[in-house]
């Protein structure tokens, strides 16, 4: 196979890199500022303040390799492309025919591309691909995923789990809340590609675990978010360590300002793909505002909650979203919550019960709101309308995925109204307006809306996966440690070959 970069990269430094950066940089290298705002508790405190605006996409001075229509086309490991077919990923979407060639050569990447558009594929395979038939040694990994959120640094893990199995790579996960002594374990264990959030693997390599001296390929999924969040002086302390002239991709669904100084500094030369500018042009998602009145809106949204099928609700605060989850169970409906105020065990928890369909209803702030897929999921709703129109592309992209369908419904009082209609047009979308009641046929037809049965009801019995078995075992008794098992998948280093 072929691993020559198609770009000439000895000569780049990392002062040369820093050097770039400084030049005209409009971000700086300061953290974000915090916002003087109202705090947002989010699952991630306070949020900075975000520098937003047009975001300028670099020039790409060597001309990039034309997209491939399949994936038999390109430079990858035959075991590679013999999983793609066992995970009945036939044909390359749009993002993945178009990067892949490039970034299977070697070049820098900066993808932009709807939610749902594969993304996770598109940088993994090349990741995966130019590292096989390397061996990590200990606490040095050869591969870097940077992610935002654990829940989203875990299904990064588990979507490309198989096709590291496939070309015997061994992944390790790497986030807060969370044994670290086991993570640590991992990684001396040797792990060839590490998927992390940038605080705990800092702590990681602060503690002589974790050395990313070796590191060839860095991918930054969602890094307009980490920016967001306040994590940029981490990226960027984690970014110095990695190999001066190693490969850099940095994927999301949108891009602005913030991004400016990753991608001055620590991209060279990259290949742009951009499918859409920042708007919601996912044509299978429908949008609708509701208006409705204050003291109605708490009955609109049980009734929502009710309907038939799975359904996630955005709201602001952990304290909101504890109190809609209460209400809900109280009314009969299958609700659980999710924040960054619950441990990770029961983040966890919480989120394989809703993929599974054992809770209906996923009550959530914004740390549901980057990158995280449920098959099936056909409705979002923004109980509380998201403060900018990037909050709310990410979280109506939780529905409308890989070609399916789904509607995002926010409901608006009369006095968000105003704020509402500017979001939309920053957001590029016309929605449909509709003004309803509880009760409401419109409700019902638009959402599936139904009265709750009113019965409590308590969410106790946790997910339980057990292995397969083809033929029921007679007479023998399992071994007492498969049984004892816990009963929801480890969010940390399960995929640890
Ligand atoms: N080539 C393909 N063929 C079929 N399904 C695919 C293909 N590529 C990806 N998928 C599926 O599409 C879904 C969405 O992919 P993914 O999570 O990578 O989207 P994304 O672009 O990262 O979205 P987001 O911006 O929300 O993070 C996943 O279930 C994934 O398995
Ligand atoms: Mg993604």
């Amino acid at each position: 196979m072929n691993r020559t970069r198609t770009n000439d990269r000895s000569a780049r430094s990392r002062h040369g890199r820093a050097a770039a950066g400084k030049g005209g940089s409009r971000t700086g290298s300061q953290a974000p500022r915090r916002s003087d705002g109202p705090a947002r508790s989010g699952g991630y405190g306070r949020r900075p303040a975000t520098v937003q605006g047009e975001f300028e996409l670099p020039r790409t001075i060597t001309p990039a390799l034309p997209p491939v229509e399949g994936f038999a086309e390109l430079d990858m490991p035959e075991h590679l492309l013999t999983e793609l077919g066992k995970q009945g990923v036939t044909a390359p979407f749009p993002i993945q025919g178009a990067t892949l060639p490039n970034s299977l050569a070697g070049r820098d990447v900066l993808g932009r591309g709807r939610t749902g558009s594969g993304k996770t594929l598109a940088f993994g395979l090349a990741l995966l691909a130019r590292t096989a038939g390397q061996r990590a040694e200990p606490r040095q990994p050869l591969g870097l995923i940077l992610v935002p959120t654990r829940e989203l640094a875990q299904q990064v893990t588990d979507a490309l789990t198989p096709y590291a199995r496939s070309v015997r790579l061994r992944l390790a996960t790497v986030v807060g809340g969370m044994s670290i002594g086991r993570q640590a374990g991992a990684l001396r264990g040797g792990a060839e590609v590490v998927v992390a959030t940038p605080g705990r693997l800092k702590d990681l390599i602060d503690r002589g675990d974790c050395r990313l001296n070796h590191v060839g390929i860095t991918v930054l999924d969602e890094a307009d978010q980490m920016a967001d969040m306040g994590f940029m002086p981490q990226v960027t302390a984690l970014l110095d360590q990695v190999r001066p002239e190693g490969q850099r991709m940095l994927f999301s669904a949108t891009l602005d300002r913030n991004v400016d100084l990753l991608v001055r500094r620590y991209l060279t030369d990259p290949v742009v793909h951009s499918v859409d500018p920042s708007a919601g042009t996912v044509t299978t998602m429908e949008h609708h505002v509701l208006h409705v009145h204050g003291a109605d809106k708490h009955a609109t949204t049980t009734e929502i909650a009710a309907r038939d099928g799975r359904v996630i609700m955005f709201l602001d605060t952990k304290h909101a979203v504890d109190r809609l989850t209460q209400d809900l169970l109280n009314s009969g409906v299958r609700a659980a919550a999710l924040h960054g105020g619950k441990s990770q065990p029961q983040r966890t928890r919480t989120l394989a019960q809703f993929k599974t369909g054992h809770v209906t209803v996923l009550v959530a702030t914004n740390v549901a709101a980057r990158g995280i897929h449920v098959d099936n999921l056909d409705l979002v709703v923004n109980v509380d309308p998201p403060t900018d129109h990037k909050d709310y592309l990410h979280r109506s992209g939780r529905t409308a995925r890989a070609g399916e369908s789904g509607s995002v419904v926010t409901l608006v009082t009369p006095n968000q109204r105003r704020g509402m209609v500017r979001l939309m047009a920053d957001a590029g979308i016309r929605p449909q307006t509709t003004q309803i009641r509880s009760g409401d046929e419109a409700l019902s037809r638009i959402t599936g809306a139904q009265a709750p049965s009113g019965i409590p009801v308590v969410i106790t019995a946790p997910v339980v996966e057990r292995p397969k078995r083809s033929a029921p075992s007679r007479g023998r008794r399992r071994p007492s440690s498969a049984t004892r098992r816990a009963p929801v998948r480890q969010t940390v280093l399960d995929a640890v070959a």
